[in-house]
């Protein structure tokens, strides 16, 4: 049985991977709110940013779900939208990967992170998420490089999931038909949808593949019909 650690997880993307991955793993969450026990689960409740993380022993996975979605033209944009997207997107990753670098290379780990399609293709009033993205998907890329022989790094860029996060822009049926439109794959992504993805990802099967993003995006920004 594996342990997987899951930062998030109380809904979302985090929410179906922790389903998932719960039926034949260990898995723990933490974030800030509580969530409903799962088979083989432990969940503490902290906040990334300003909590300590609890400890771990050996980790063969680690999930970074925490992230934002702050969309607004560039102009409106203060610094402080900036540095507050890089904090949860970006520093809260590098604090959790540094705390449990150890518990990683004890248990031969896979890290997965996510990013956006937004910084695949150019897309008006993202000048934020997409600038916090790219530096996560830098961010892999470089670590899967220094630990290439103990640890492994990879990113998920999905398009718009319907969670949570996403829920200004499928605020009600006219949004979301609109959403799925503007796909040409004629959908938008539901959470189980990408956690099949992550699970790969944090296998064995995938244990030749490190350093890379993989873009979900139901054709939104590599094709053209
Ligand atoms: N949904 C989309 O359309 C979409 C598109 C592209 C990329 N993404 C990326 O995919 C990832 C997952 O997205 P999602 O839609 O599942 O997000 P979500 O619905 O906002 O879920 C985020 C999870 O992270 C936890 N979290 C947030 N801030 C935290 C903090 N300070 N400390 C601890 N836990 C925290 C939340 O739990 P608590 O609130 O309980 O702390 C929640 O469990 C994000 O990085 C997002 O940027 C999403």
């Amino acid at each position: 049985m594996k342990t997987i650690a899951i930062i998030g997880g109380s809904y979302g993307i985090g929410n179906a991977i922790a389903k998932e991955m719960s039926q034949s793993n260990q898995v723990i969450t933490m974030c800030r709110s509580n969530l409903d026990k799962l088979d083989n689960h432990q969940h503490y409740q902290n906040d990334v940013l300003a909590d300590q993380l609890p400890e771990i022993e050996s980790l063969n996975g680690l999930v970074y779900c925490p992230g934002s979605i702050n969309l607004k033209p560039f102009k409106r944009f203060k610094l402080d939208d900036f540095k507050s997207d890089f904090e949860i997107n970006v520093l809260g990753a590098v604090k959790v990967i540094q705390h449990y670098l150890r518990a990683l290379a004890n248990g031969n780990g896979s890290v997965v992170m996510f990013s956006t399609v937004a910084s695949q293709m150019g897309m008006p009033f993202h000048a934020s998420i997409a600038s916090s993205k790219s530096a996560v998907e830098g961010l892999a890329k470089s670590l899967a490089a220094e630990f290439a022989n103990q640890i492994r790094f990879n990113v998920v860029a999905p398009t718009v999931t319907d969670t949570p996060l996403a829920q200004k822009l499928l605020k009600n049926d006219k949004q979301k038909e609109l959403m799925k439109e503007r796909h040409p794959l004629k959908h938008y992504l539901q959470p189980e949808k990408v956690s099949k993805l992550v699970t790969y990802l944090l296998s064995d099967d995938a244990s030749a593949i490190s350093g890379q993003v993989f873009t979900i995006d139901a054709g939104l920004v590599t094709i053209k019909t």
